[in-house]
């Protein structure tokens, strides 16, 4: 495994932990290989001992994990290497061919997509392209359509498509993963999940941080792009589609790509309705004061939102007039990732009006922090005092379910890129059918001339994101309710 971007913060902070996670569950053989490789020249002592560090803070608090580092920086090796200069590619390309072309090679572009042409041209040059590989690519997977049609024009005269895993790590998420088991293997849940039994949908990814170092790349993309664009509407797709025939990737994906294809369009007629866009202002964050967007980002104007809330309808049979209300922000007052699937409400009451109104059904999936699944029923309140009708949560964290570890999302694509299974990574026609459905989003919002509505850290976003949902006489989901 080859990590281009090798010294960057994802590969340090995510990457090589999950790798080093695996390999400790012996998952990944001793004579495997991981090769970072970046700019900069650094001895191959230098860069262990990086990543030593990177994995001593990732797993801090487990000695017994930590012990075993010193077994996996000897899989590690470093190149210095430059997509734009010659130098140093021979020896690589001779250290990958001594390796054995009967290995499965993986490409892991960690870098800024700028170079990922570059990178690829390269790799065919040397003749690194051959069936064994497999090139993984991180979003953002352009900036537009156009951009993202290029990006994967360019990745794919070089690769063929069943080589490109196209990773969106909310897909690797073990809750995400359970919508599936939850789902397909259950008998219970598919007769009613649909228009008929379903009010709503709400899809919430909520973050507590600002854009902390990242404010360069941000401040170009915005929520919509960072993450609507691509988790969100991954996460709508694999509530909405149909069932599949099989996990197949192909299956999987093309039930995904039929429900991007139904999203109703949003463009000038109606964005101003369905949409809401905020930026954060100064206010409170993780017990402490926080700076607003403008400050983090040192400059005294922007219109990127840091937050958006939308009501997006699939236009179809299944979902016809069932809104799915979407809804992800920086500065928010927790780090809360979920998806609530709202039931109507039952048709006729036979309690008395004294016991309480019965609330419709629920079933939150709750990604983040927390892993697990709750079911809010009716239920009588014990005692004799009458009939009492109350909420309560059949509540399945998965922790204390399974008595395990939730790994984390890049644990488990990482070795369905060695294995060669693509379900759970995006199609090619997935990434531009979804930048299809944003760009008039996009190009709405440039034509209004509004800017993005101010909203103090570590609030709900902008007060219009609430009034968007209680325009429909609902309200977002709390989990304290
Ligand atoms: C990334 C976005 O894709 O996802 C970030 O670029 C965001 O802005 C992150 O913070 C959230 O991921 P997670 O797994 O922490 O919810």
């Amino acid at each position: 495994m080859v990590i281009f971007g090798g010294t960057g913060d994802l590969a340090m902070r995510k990457l090589l932990p999950a790798l080093f996670r695996r390999f400790a569950d012996g998952q990944i053989p001793a004579a495997s290989r991981i090769i970072g490789v970046a700019r900069e020249e650094q001895s191959l002592d230098d860069y262990r001992e990086r990543v030593a560090r990177a994995l001593g803070d990732a797993v801090a608090g487990d000695g017994e994990l930590a012990g075993r580092i010193p077994d996996f920086l000897r899989l590690l090796d470093y190149r210095p290497l430059d997509a734009t200069r010659d130098a140093g590619w021979n020896d690589f390309a001779e250290l990958m061919h001594v390796q054995g072309s009967e290995r499965i090679r993986v490409f892991y572009l960690s870098t800024s997509p700028r170079i990922f042409v570059d990178l690829c041209q390269r790799l065919r040059q040397y003749g690194l392209n051959d069936a064994s590989a497999r090139v993984v690519i991180e979003k953002p997977i352009g900036h537009d359509l156009e951009s993202a049609c290029a990006i994967n024009d360019a990745v794919g005269a070089v690769f063929e498509e069943q080589q490109i895993f196209r990773i969106d790590h909310y897909l690797g998420k073990e809750t995400v993963q359970n919508l599936l088991a939850l789902r397909f293997a259950n008998a219970l849940f598919e007769p009613l999940w649909n228009a008929a039994h379903i009010d709503h949908v709400q899809i919430t990814v909520a973050e507590t941080v600002g854009v902390e170092q990242r404010a360069g790349y941000y401040d170009h993309a915005g929520a919509l792009r960072d993450m609507v664009q691509n988790h969100l509407l991954q996460l709508l797709c694999m509530v909405a589609m149909e069932p599949p025939s099989s996990l197949d990737s192909d299956a999987v994906r093309d039930e995904k790509l039929k429900v991007l294809h139904a999203l109703q369009p949003i463009n000038d007629d109606n964005a101003e309705r369905l949409t809401v866009r905020g930026q954060y202002r100064a206010g409170a964050a993780n017990g402490g004061a926080a700076p607003g967007y403008l400050e983090d980002l040192g400059q005294n104007s922007s219109d990127t939102e840091t937050f958006v809330a939308l009501k997006a309808e699939v236009g179809n049979w299944r979902w016809a007039g069932v809104p799915f209300y979407l809804r992800t922000g920086k500065r928010l007052p927790a780090r809360v990732s979920e998806i609530v699937v709202n039931f109507r409400a039952i048709p006729y009451s036979i309690f008395a009006e004294g016991s309480g109104t019965p609330t419709p059904n629920k079933l939150v999936l709750r990604l983040q922090p927390d892993e697990g699944v709750k079911l809010w029923l009716m239920a009588k309140y014990p005692g004799p005092g009458g009939l009492r009708l109350t909420c309560v949560p059949l509540d399945m964290s998965f922790a204390d379910a399974f008595g395990v570890a939730q790994p984390d999302a890049y644990e488990r694509l990482l070795l369905d890129v060695v294995r060669g299974n693509l379900t759970l990574f995006m199609r090619r026609d997935e990434v531009e059918a979804a930048w299809r459905w944003i760009d008039p989003i996009l190009a709405a919002w440039a034509s209004s001339g509004e800017t993005p509505r101010g909203y103090t850290a570590g609030t709900w976003g902008p007060s219009a994101s609430v009034a968007l949902i209680e325009r429909d006489g609902r309200t977002w989901h709390d989990d304290d309710s």
